[in-house]
């Protein structure tokens, strides 16, 4: 049957949905399958509920596991459209694709988990009852509780690991969320007996793309990322451990010149010497200033064209995201209290890139700024004058940045934007937001990762029969692209949002 959302079919006040539930069954079936069934959709009307109703109406005995159905045992876990998810939590919605987590399947929805529950019995990842006297109770410091506390409950529903895009796509070694929480807990408790920063590096620290699906899935909304894995690169590289050497000259461009990437002739900066007076200010980051000026031309166009004047102060510096991002965080205060020093009097700081803009929004309130963080997409969304624009006649689809739709929670602004361009059609993607594999120093550290995760998204594009994919970060774009040239498909160009506004302003 076709897969894909359709509209809700009203009988008689009744909402039909559509719901396709994989099938497998090891007697009859090579592989699994999906079917397609049509039920009347009740009021917070649940998956499992929805498994339920279509064994009833069906006869259909779709083997699903449940226990508590309050989403505290942790038993239902499934992929709901491509993401984990606890069947007794999740709403239901037309057009829903429900397949099981990607374990060995032993019936439709059930898998067998005994691999990775192995991989706990191997770690020994649990307190050793022999050593649980009161001279190391009292070594417990209560830097050690909160630390494992944020960590600490999991319910072993496994929606992190079945939805990470490096177990999903890579075939190589690494834990995962589920593994490096873990992991990360025991390396905070001092009963335990274990190195667990050497066992996190064995298990391939530097592996996670830091998107945040982990914690985005999450029923318990454990930050797996910041709290587990940045944590332990930040322990890592304090013990000389970390972080890996690709890693390395981020810093040392840093230390010299105050951007992770080393300039090619004069920064965007110095030729454009923009000071209007203005109270909203560029953050133009490193990219767009050493390496992609176009891009930061491309806004000085567009924002002229719809009567906006911006400041792009000259002083700023890296937003250190590459280097929270791999555990290098002894100068990220010098750096948040330079930049704060730049902006501090203006009203709004605009970004152009994902990652710079997520970090300036998460990471640096921790270090003592405050300022008004602005996504150009967010800014932009209101103001574009759509009577200058002129009719471009083509075909886009969206890349949501994970640092943007994760990261920021903005995914509607830009589509709005795209929607404002006329005669630009578009196409959403199967999974706008799953990782291209550009960020956390993987493009660095693991280019093979970021390259199968790049060539994922670039036929998930091809599939859309876009000419082109847009998005807001220049690290995505990169990677996007080389994984559209990987596959051949070098006809489709991934641009920044700024550059296709740029064309539709530009004067014939
Ligand atoms: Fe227990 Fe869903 S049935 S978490």
């Amino acid at each position: 049957c076709l897969v894909g959302s359709e509209m809700c079919i009203r009988d008689r006040g009744k909402v039909m949905i559509k719901v396709y539930v994989s099938r497998f069954d090891r007697e009859v079936d090579s592989e699994p399958h999906l079917e397609c069934y049509e039920i009347e959709q009740t009021p917070q009307m649940k998956v499992l509920d929805a498994i339920n109703a279509i064994n009833e109406k069906y006869d259909a005995d779709i083997s699903i596991r449940s226990s508590c159905r309050a989403g505290q045992c942790g038993s239902c876990g499934i992929l709901f459209n491509g993401n984990g998810a606890l069947a007794c939590q999740k709403d239901i919605k037309d057009g829903a694709i429900i397949e099981p987590q990607n374990f060995p399947v032993i019936k439709d929805l059930i898998v067998d988990k005994s691999q990775i529950e192995q991989e706990v019995k191997d770690l020994q990842l649990s307190l050793n009852p022999q050593r649980h006297d009161d001279d190391l109770n009292e070594n417990l410091t209560p830097e050690n509780i909160k630390n494992t506390k944020k960590v600490r409950s999991c319910i072993e529903c496994y929606s992190c690991f079945a939805t990470c895009p490096v177990i999903k796509f890579i075939k190589t070694k690494f834990g995962g969320p589920y593994i490096m929480r873990y992991l990360s807990k025991f390396e905070s408790d001092p009963r335990d007996e274990f190195d667990r920063l050497d066992e996190s590096l064995k298990e391939g620290l530097y592996k996670c793309t830091s998107c945040g699906k982990c914690k985005a899935v999450c029923p318990k909304d454990i930050n797996t990322f910041g709290d587990a894995i940045e944590r332990l690169r930040e322990i890592a590289c304090k013990e000389g451990k970390g972080p890996l050497p690709e890693h390395v000259a981020f810093k040392e461009n840093i230390e010299k010149t105050g951007r992770s990437i080393k300039a090619e002739g004069p920064s965007f900066i110095e030729e454009v010497k923009n000071d209007n007076g203005s109270k909203i200010a560029l953050f133009t980051g490193c990219m767009v200033d050493n390496k992609l000026h176009h891009i930061g031309e491309a806004l000085i166009d567009v924002l002229e064209a719809n009567g906006i004047t911006i400041d792009i102060p000259e002083g700023q510096v890296c937003c250190g995201s590459p280097l929270i991002r791999t555990g290098q965080t002894d100068m990220v205060q010098e750096l948040v209290d330079k930049n704060n020093e730049v902006f501090r009097d203006y009203d709004t700081v605009l970004t152009i890139c994902a990652g710079c803009g997520s970090t300036l929004k998460n990471d640096h309130p921790k270090y003592g700024s405050n300022l008004n963080v602005m996504d150009i997409s967010e800014f932009l969304v209101d103001k574009l004058d759509t009577d200058k624009m002129k009719e471009l006649n083509t075909t886009v689809t969206w890349h949501d940045p994970c640092h943007l739709g994760r990261g920021q929670g903005i995914k509607g602004q830009p589509r709005d934007i795209l929607e404002q361009i006329p005669g630009v059609t578009f196409k959403e993607m199967k999974y706008p937001c799953q990782c291209c594999g550009a960020g956390g120093g993987i493009k660095a550290g693991h280019p093979e990762i970021a390259m199968t995760l790049a060539k994922e998204k670039a036929k998930m594009i091809e599939d859309t029969g876009a000419e082109s994919v847009i998005t807001i970060c220049p690290f995505c774009q990169y990677n996007i692209q080389d994984g559209l040239d990987a596959i051949d498909r070098e006809d489709i160009k991934a641009m920044n949002i700024i550059e296709l506004l740029q064309l539709a302003y530009q004067k014939d």
